[in-house]
């Protein structure tokens, strides 16, 4: 039995994560199963911070993000993880405040859905006195947003898809903390605008009519394997590989839908175009990028200068936004 607490109010905060193996397809849309599993890294400087209270005045559920409140579809997703807790907990009946800030522009393929996921999940759970275990937590925020589940661990995480139809073994595991390998993250800010089609929408779409998809799927069991081994051996090359063969794929599967989603901008693939200039003049150096326009750059520190530079010449042409510097990030956490 849980133990319900007088505790009605927490704060909690998680932290981004980018695919270094792509998750791109479900095979349960109603609780996020994947169709194979995925792998990433948890960033430092990016991240949510929640608030959840389930105090004696609160009237209705109500969602504040950045400032304002969001409209039922937004506040619908973060019922899905809210609703299981507060069943548990007892306190079904209770009216939810959730007060939400990102450092991240939200929607814009930075991942902010997944930071504020599983920070609400966090929150939650300690607002209702629940002691769970982080893999049970990562479970939760995959209801709200499947990438959510990787964002309760620092460093590196991997999402095993499961086989379960009740999705319980589909969640995410912590491999390598965040001291394990002194990455750096670059993020390339083609447009901080907020994306045209959810990633929801964009993996149903590329399921349904991409005929590269069973291929995508079926090719991702190698790269999570080779993935692993290239970051327990710190073998930078090897990562660079299968990160930027998998991103391509996923980009791929979803260019051969009908009609074809395209996230990526052609000031995305300038920025691809300078990390293969960097690569050629010996920089440690590759790229990824989600469903939105922003390139994100993991390099070695010993080539940050290079790829600084490169990048700076980008925004004085106007290709680019601005650039946010990262490194690997903490655990989510419940803060005091
Ligand atoms: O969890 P969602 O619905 O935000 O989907 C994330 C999909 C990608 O960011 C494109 C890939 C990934 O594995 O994070």
């Amino acid at each position: 039995m849980s133990t319900l607490t007088r505790t009605r109010r927490a704060t909690a905060r998680a932290h981004v994560n980018i695919a270094l193996v792509k998750y791109w397809g479900k095979r349960d849309v109603a609780l996020n199963l994947p169709a194979a599993g995925s792998l990433s890294l948890t960033l430092d400087r990016l991240h949510t911070t929640t608030t959840v209270s389930f105090e004696d005045d609160n009237a209705t559920d109500a969602l504040i993000l950045d400032g304002r409140p969001v409209g039922p579809g937004v506040l619908a997703k973060a019922l899905r993880v809210v609703d299981p807790l507060r069943r548990r907990a007892e306190l079904a009946e209770r009216p939810v405040s959730i007060i939400s800030d990102n450092t991240v522009p939200t929607a814009a393929g930075l991942a902010s859905s997944a930071s504020g996921l599983a920070a609400l999940t966090v929150a939650t759970a300690a607002a209702c006195g629940l002691d769970l275990a982080p893999t049970e937590l990562s479970a939760l925020a995959r209801l709200g947003s499947g990438s959510a589940c990787r964002s309760l661990f620092g460093g590196f995480a991997r999402w095993d898809a499961g086989t379960r139809a009740d999705g319980i073994d589909s969640c995410a595991r912590p491999l390598f903390d965040q001291r394990h390998w002194d990455l750096r993250v670059v993020v390339a800010l083609v447009s901080s605008a907020k994306k045209k089609a959810s990633s929801t929408d964009g993996m149903g779409h590329t399921r349904a009519t991409s005929p590269y998809h069973g291929a995508f799927v079926g090719s991702v069991d190698a790269d999570l394997d080779a993935a692993e081994a290239a970051i327990g051996a710190r073998d930078f090359s090897a990562l660079a590989r299968v990160a930027e063969r998998s991103c391509l794929r996923m980009h791929a599967d979803m260019l051969a839908a009908d009609p074809p989603l395209a996230y990526l901008r052609c000031q995305s693939w300038r920025v691809i175009e300078v990390v293969r200039e960097l690569q050629a003049s010996g920089a440690a150096v590759f790229f990824s990028a989600d469903a939105g326009p922003n390139v994100k750059l993991f390099c070695l520190p010993e080539s940050l200068g290079p790829v600084r530079e490169a990048l700076a010449s980008l925004v004085d042409e106007g290709a680019l936004e601005g650039t946010i510097e990262t490194r690997p990030g903490p655990d989510a956490e419940v803060l005091p």
